[in-house]
């Protein structure tokens, strides 16, 4: 039987974004935080470096602010990054007095200003050491202080394995009038679908990476809230910046595992099957350039050279700093046969970080009322053509606290004045296909990395186009005959994702950040400043 929960607050995703804003509202509203796998199953938990913020008197707003920029390929939004940067210390004492225990430095040189001397690393594009970090599994420490934090708040409660399946608006289509009022939730462990209603929702989803063949995300990335709020009437924006990290561990027996920045940021070099290192031929700045121009050079590399992967090499630094800083990765590598303090490991790119999404203003609203997008999925301007490395985390903790003071001004005013139907499962069946959704999820995968990765060409994005057409028919058609999976809801959530990906692509004839067309090689001076936006057609939000 179909259950119905009413909350002030429903919160869809329990990384870094949900988890924050939850514990910035739960004080004043009955707040419930969904996650469609464990608590702890979102990229957040895998984060490695760490967290940028200017934490020290001799670094400064301006400089992170132009780095950012810099990184970030003329699409940066100014206000936005502003934003971000000047509440950095105050985002990490926050989390600091939630628990989050960071990384000290030996030598204190008592100039860092959050309350204790912690040791800040850097990474690429930061012209300044302001990287706080918890060894090389920072994102762990923020997942498991926050989530211990809400764990414990009376005013929160937590749905693991429940899946958003679409979110439900009160059936208004002019956008004055029209509100979100909660969701459809499918509780995996029942097979049930669930109905949540709630004076404000927020979209915490993470990204979209899983759109790729390879990539260093967990299985859940699968633009899940870039795509409801895209089927609800919200506009994306810039999904053509998906970000490929340059150096994730190349094995062909394990999978995709990714190798900090943060190793550059201490010294390691990049290196070729013949040992030399390159990147200088690239840009001055050597291993520590923005991100994508360090993983188009590998890429460029590899295919010159016909190379299955490139090496990164810290073993000229001592072995001890190396275990005491990057202790999981070292027993990572260790157990698949490198020792990082002597060895070069093998490296690749892969797809890491989704820097388009749902457009959203410095309040963390969307296109719709009441409904809030934070984190990996939303478009804050923050990134631009290319995030700069650390920055994620930053606005995940920024946007969840002006999301929540928001969200707070307002829900006092609304009330549940809307009824939401059940979900009708009658006209449909059990699948006797799941082949159907492994088949086409695989086909999706392969052709987004060949067609749509590093480098694209127009010919390779309408090829891609043609395909995702193909497998957007037949999954709308098994959609509407077959009783609904998790497997089926991503792989709906991701030929969406990917066709508003091939889209954006197609929109901008140029190479900027992290876009490289063949045959558009520069950057084109007419498209300064211009994001892409993606509005969607307008219909309804039910089965
Ligand atoms: P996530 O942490 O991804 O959480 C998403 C949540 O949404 C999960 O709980 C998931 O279950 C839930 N969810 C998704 N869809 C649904 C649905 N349909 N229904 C219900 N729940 C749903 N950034 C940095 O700033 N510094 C770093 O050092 C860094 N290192 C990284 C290393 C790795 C390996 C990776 C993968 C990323 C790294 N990033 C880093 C990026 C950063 O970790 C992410 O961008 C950030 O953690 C995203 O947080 P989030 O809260 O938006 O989403
Ligand atoms: C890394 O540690 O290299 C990842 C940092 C990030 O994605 O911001």
């Amino acid at each position: 039987m179909s259950l119905s929960h009413d909350f002030d607050v429903l919160i869809i995703g329990s990384g870094a974004a949900g988890l924050s804003l939850a514990l910035h509202v739960a004080d004043h509203a009955k707040v419930c935080v969904l996650s469609k796998n464990k608590i702890a199953s979102g990229s957040t938990s895998w984060a490695q470096g760490g967290i940028a913020a200017v934490l020290d008197d001799r670094d400064s707003m301006a400089s992170h602010i132009e780095d950012t920029i810099n990184a970030g390929g003329g699409l940066c939004d100014y206000e936005a990054v502003k934003f971000v940067v000047s509440q950095g210390k105050e985002a990490i004492n926050w989390l600091i007095k939630n628990g989050a225990d960071f990384t000290k430095d030996h030598e204190p040189d008592k100039e860092t200003i959050v309350e204790g001397d912690y040791h800040l690393t850097k990474e690429g594009g930061h012209s300044f050491r302001r990287v706080i970090h918890s060894a090389d599994a920072t994102g762990k420490e923020v997942q498991i202080s926050l989530e211990k934090q809400v764990r414990k708040h009376p005013n929160i409660t937590l749905f693991e394995h429940h899946m958003a399946v679409d979110l439900v608006s009160n059936g208004f289509r002019d956008p004055k009038r029209q509100k979100c009022i909660g969701a459809y939730i499918l509780d995996s462990k029942r097979g049930e679908i669930d109905v949540f209603r709630a004076k404000a929702t927020v979209l915490a989803t993470g990204g979209a990476s899983r759109a790729y063949l390879y990539t260093s995300n967990p299985d859940g990335s699968t633009g899940d809230g870039i795509a409801m709020a895209w089927r609800l009437g919200c506009r994306v924006a810039n999904m053509e910046f998906n970000q490929f990290h340059p150096t994730c561990l190349y094995h062909p027996e394990a999978r995709t595992f990714l190798l900090t920045e943060a190793l550059r940021g201490e010294g390691a070099y990049l290196r070729l099957p013949n040992g030399k290192r390159f990147m200088e031929r690239f840009d001055e700045r050597g291993e520590l350039a923005p991100r994508d121009i360090v993983a188009h050079a590998i890429d460029h590399e590899m295919k010159r050279l016909g190379a299955d992967c490139l090496y990164l090499d810290i073993s000229h630094k001592d072995g001890g700093f190396i275990k005491e800083h990057f202790p999981t990765i070292y027993k990572r590598c260790l157990k698949l046969g490198y020792d990082l303090t002597t060895d070069q490991i093998p490296i690749v790119p892969a797809a890491h970080y989704t820097c388009g999404g749902i457009m959203t203003d410095l309040k963390a609203r969307t296109d719709i009322r009441n409904l809030y997008a934070i984190g990996e999925t939303a478009h804050t301007g923050l990134h631009g053509a290319n995030r700069m490395a650390s920055n994620s985390l930053l606005e995940c903790l920024v946007f969840a606290n002006s999301g929540a003071k928001d969200i707070l001004k307002k829900i006092n005013k609304e009330q549940f004045d809307v009824e939401i139907k059940p979900w009708d499962e009658s006209r449909v069946m059990d699948s006797d296909e799941e082949v159907v959704v492994s088949h086409n999820w695989n086909e999706l995968r392969h052709f987004m990395w060949d067609y749509v990765g590093i480098v694209r060409t127009t010919r390779r994005l309408q090829r891609a186009a043609r395909r995702i057409d193909m497998l957007a028919s037949e999954i709308r058609e098994y959609y509407s005959h077959f009783r609904i999976s998790p497997d089926l809801l991503e792989l709906r959530n991701l030929v969406t994702v990917a066709d508003l990906i091939v889209h954006s692509a197609m929109q901008r004839t140029e190479s900027r950040g992290l876009h490289y067309m063949l045959d558009f090689p520069k950057v084109d001076p007419e498209m300064d400043s211009r994001n892409t936006v993606l509005k969607p057609p307008r219909r309804p939000n039910n089965r």
